[in-house]
């Protein structure tokens, strides 16, 4: 019997989410499996809203950015319908089922790794394929979205050089990455940024304006300041873990409710850290300093070669997977090959940046200020 495999992409979108689509619908067609996309993530797979994959529909979207299948963020134990939060997964396994599906295919990041596994408890064969440019699902060498995300980053950094170097200024660009520092380490290093601020390693705020004025006294009137959106003071680390520790204490309901929210407090939000750590540089220096936001033009366009590559190998060997009866896996990317890894070893981890990371011994070595 025709195997159907049923696709859908979920979180934030990434460059190389078509360039998989198409590889997955190829493949299949060649293995004469028939593939259905569900729309907007787990909510369209919830409404039933699907879109039929053939060879020729998935024709010519290779260098399309984002996804033909539109994303969303909704998880399927807990969906917003109507004014209720609802668990779901029951109704997305009877779509499943109406479907005649062989296997769930979910294109996503750390999150959608869980949605998946979520829905292999209420009986659905799952396969994910890691996609963030945040570079941070565990388990696999690279995600794809990352390489062109780290394109576009990179090239600012080379273009605020001159606008900085021409105003004798220091400039903060915020780079994404709300939990890990893969795109700001590396699009800092490949763009020559001054200072590397990363979530895994908080910053003393007095630390980097040092770095920044023997620049100016070397001669160097200008400074880049890539950070990435999650990166925090050492101060700021301190609440951050003691509030987490507080959630993970709380005895009561209510406790862990007010836990959360003193957490979240304690968060703050991202782009108000960044302009009050640029406030204060230029306080610290004496230096004029303007922050560049570069938000989600880091997402959009066509995906890099290296991007398309990786979807390209990923999809197919997702669809060898299919052929083989094997669920319940991430397709990661190994090497030049690939690993189906149990969804069990992924979910619920997440890749940070290691201490003792080569990138970060590079960028020390080449005189980059990591506010350490
Ligand atoms: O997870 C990918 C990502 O681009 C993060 O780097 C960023 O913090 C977040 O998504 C932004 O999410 P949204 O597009 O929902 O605002």
């Amino acid at each position: 019997m025709t195997k159907s495999i049923g696709i859908l992409t979920a979180g934030g979108d990434s460059p190389g989410l078509n360039a998989a689509i198409r590889a997955i619908g190829k493949s299949a067609a060649a293995e004469d499996m028939q593939v259905i996309g569900f729309r907007d993530g787990f909510r369209g797979l919830m409404e039933n809203r699907t879109v039929r994959l053939t060879a020729d529909e998935v024709s010519g979207i290779l260098t399309r950015g984002g996804t033909l299948l539109g994303t969303s963020r909704d998880k399927p134990h807990k969906m917003p319908v109507g004014s209720r939060t609802m668990d779901m997964r029951e109704k997305m396994a009877e779509v499943y089922e109406s479907n005649h599906l062989e296997v769930l295919v979910c294109l996503g990041g750390g999150g959608t790794q869980k949605n998946a596994m979520r829905l292999m408890e209420v009986g659905c064969n799952v396969i994910t394929l890691p996609k963030t440019i945040d570079n941070d699902v565990y388990g696999t060498d690279i995600t794809f979205g990352f390489d062109t995300a780290l394109g576009i980053a990179t090239d600012a950094v080379d273009r605020l050089h001159s606008t900085a170097h021409s105003h004798h200024r220091i400039i903060v660009l915020e780079i994404m990455g709300h939990n890990t520092g893969w795109l700001a380490l590396g699009a800092g290093i490949a763009g020559g940024a001054d200072v590397i601020l990363i979530p895994e390693i908080p910053y003393d705020i007095d630390i980097v304006a040092r770095a920044i004025m023997q620049r100016s006294k070397a001669g160097k009137s200008f400074s880049i300041v890539a950070v990435a959106e999650g990166a925090v003071s050492v101060e700021d680390a301190q609440r951050l873990e003691e509030a987490r520790a507080k959630v993970d204490q709380a005895e009561s309901k209510e406790d862990r409710k007010q836990a959360k929210s003193d957490l979240r407090q304690a968060q703050g939000d991202h782009v108000g850290n960044t302009v009050r750590l640029t406030h204060e540089l230029e306080e610290r220096t004496g230096l004029e300093s303007r922050l560049t936001i570069l938000g989600h033009v880091q997402r959009g366009g066509t995906p890099s070669a290296g991007d398309r590559l990786l979807a390209t190998r990923l999809g197919t060997a997702c669809v060898d997977l299919v052929r083989d009866g094997t669920y319940g896996v991430m397709v990661a990317s190994r090497g030049d090959g690939v690993e189906a890894l149990p969804l069990e070893e992924v979910v619920g981890r997440r890749k940070a940046v290691p201490t003792d990371h080569p990138w970060l011994k590079g960028a020390r070595t080449v005189g980059v200020s990591l506010g350490d």
